[in-house]
């Protein structure tokens, strides 16, 4: 197994990219902790690229004041353990000062109206913290593709809806959200959860199979289905549920048919969970 060469600089980088040659590379943006689902991502990445590049950098733009920055998991060595497995040629992994020399930035990418719904309404600011890291990385790594997880929906969209919005030649690739084997989306703040929490958070993967399973019966009969699994678990206290046009991320009408996406955020304790699944009334 060889190693990924790792670049910690943007001359670092740029030697790094000189030297994979001019061959078609694939960028997987990631805040480290891999799981599964970055595994997933990188299992991809390698069947439409040539070289695979992975980002490793907790960005502190796209975390609200009080969230979980500094105690944000940063395993950088089982993560490149991880990377090494699954052949990537080389980890990006920049500090806070090399990415924002300058401090925050003060040109920022805006999410627009589809970064203040849903995620956006209970965190502030997210969005945009997430889409300017994004567009500095594609800018930075300039991969013939990037690949983004179902599992962060709303991200997804917003991520697509940038590169058209912006003309940022890349194609965007994504890969189904990966769960443990209990059905828990796997995510790196799982680790956060004690046993308990971790039997409780099951509500949220258990309220979408219900909304799935409720599907025939129409959009309402989703809500309330998801709705009722979700009321049983008094400590998972939920942020939003929400069904809503996969495209616009609009709640939908009782009576909407076609392909729609079921969201849940909830918190169980002090930890933040997300989680989400199309399915078609
Ligand atoms: P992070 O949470 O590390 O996720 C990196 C990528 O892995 C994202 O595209 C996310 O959707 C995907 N992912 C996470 N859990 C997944 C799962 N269970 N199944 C499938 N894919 C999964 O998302 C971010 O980092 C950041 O916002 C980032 C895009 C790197 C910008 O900082």
């Amino acid at each position: 197994m060889t190693q990924p060469l790792v670049a910690r600089t943007r001359e670092e980088l740029a030697t790094a990219l000189g030297g994979l040659g001019d061959t078609r590379t694939a960028l997987v943006p990631t805040m480290g902790a891999l799981h599964a689902g970055h595994r997933a991502l990188l299992a991809r990445a390698a069947d439409l690229a040539d070289r695979v590049v992975v980002s490793i950098f907790v960005n502190p733009l796209q975390f609200g004041p009080g969230e979980d920055l500094d105690r944000y998991p940063r395993p950088f060595a089982a993560d490149l353990a991880v990377c090494a497995e699954h052949g990537v040629d080389l980890v990006w992994a920049p500090a806070v000062d090399e990415m924002y020399p300058s401090g925050p930035p003060s040109v920022r990418v805006s999410a627009g109206p589809l970064g203040d719904v849903l995620e956006g309404a209970h965190r502030p600011g997210h969005f945009d913290g997430v889409l300017t890291v994004v567009a500095k990385l594609l800018g930075q790594v300039r991969p013939q593709v990037a690949l983004f997880g179902a599992k962060d929906a709303q991200q997804l969209v917003l991520v697509r809806r940038m590169v058209a919005d912006l003309d940022i030649g890349v194609d965007v690739a994504s890969v189904p959200t990966v769960r443990d084997p209990d059905g828990l989306a796997a995510a790196s703040r799982n680790v956060y959860l004690d046993p308990q929490q971790r039997r409780s958070a099951l509500a949220l993967s258990r309220a979408l199979a219900a909304g799935e399973a409720a599907a025939p019966q129409g959009a309402r009969a989703v809500r309330a289905a998801a709705r009722d699994v979700l009321a049983q678990q008094p400590d998972v206290v939920v942020d939003y549920l929400a069904l809503v046009d996969p495209a616009t991320l609009v709640e939908v009408a009782d009576d909407a048919t076609g392909s729609l996406l079921l969201l849940v955020a909830a918190r169980v304790g002090t930890t933040r969970l997300i989680d989400n699944t199309t399915l078609t009334c």
